[in-house]
């Protein structure tokens, strides 16, 4: 068992998305050019509150952070409700005082998806990479849209959607079948290069996953277990998304 990541469980849900808040609050007062890799879905919602709160009443300031956001779905207008730049902006950047110039999505409406991955890498480089990068997890282990198989060294492309993925994804859909095929997706790779990783997690339907994440040998059907090779990763977990590890801290 490799022991590499520093892992917090935390009772529920909000005291797991104020603890990331807290992480992330500390980078940025340390450092106001933060260049911050962010996640769309259910998870990082409480932590986009939590930040959104702190801007407010803490005056937790923005103006200087850098995002770049994990993935996309291709094919999506930034204007579908659905697409993650409306998740970003509505859930998020709406609220703080980040600068939209300062903002990075992969664009699902690229008119050449595959130059825009390498011009994507690109962009991340050219400001220094990332320093802080936030994940959840998907029910199978994926994280960003590496889905089992992807490779330890992939870089952001065009990804196929598991059916373990389309399935989870349908409610925030209004049909499964709207749930697009495909995405742009940082790769493993490139989320391995931050240079400080904060995975989030809660709820049953993330214990599995989470257990092999943390206990068991990384490999890339399980993608989220190869942070175990990563030297800063903090795996923030409530009591049930812990439930199935076998040691407790
Ligand atoms: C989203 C992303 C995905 C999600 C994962 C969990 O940008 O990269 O890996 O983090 O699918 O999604 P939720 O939080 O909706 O359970």
């Amino acid at each position: 068992m490799v022991e590499t990541l520093k892992l917090i469980v935390v009772e529920d849900y909000k005291e797991m998305s104020r603890k990331a808040a807290s992480i992330v609050a500390d980078e940025i007062r340390k450092n106001k050019k933060l260049v911050l890799g962010l996640a769309t879905g259910g998870t990082p919602l409480g932590l986009y509150g939590e930040l959104i709160r702190m801007h407010k009443e803490e005056k937790l300031d923005f103006s200087g952070v850098k995002t770049f956001n994990l993935d996309e779905y291709l094919g999506l207008d930034p204007d579908n409700e659905q697409s993650y730049h409306y998740f970003m902006f509505h859930n998020f950047f709406n609220y703080v005082n980040v600068d939209r110039r300062n903002v990075h999505i992969p664009d699902g409406k690229a008119k050449d998806p595959n130059a825009f991955c390498v011009e994507y890498e690109r962009m991340i480089k050219e400001a220094g990479g990332i320093d802080l990068q936030i994940l959840g997890i998907g029910s199978n282990g994926h994280i960003a849209f590496n889905e089992p198989g992807s490779k330890a060294d992939s870089r952001t492309r065009v990804v196929d959607l598991s059916e373990q993925t389309i399935r989870d994804n349908a409610r925030f859909f209004k049909d499964e079948k709207e749930v697009p095929r495909k995405a742009i997706s940082m790769g493993i790779g490139t989320i391995m290069e931050a240079k400080k990783i904060v995975l989030l997690a809660s709820g049953k339907n993330k214990a599995d996953a989470i257990a092999k994440t943390v206990e068991g040998m990384p490999t890339e059907e399980v993608p989220a277990s190869l942070l175990q090779r990563h030297r800063d990763v903090t795996v923030i977990v409530d009591k049930e998304a812990a439930s199935k590890l076998t040691r407790r801290q």
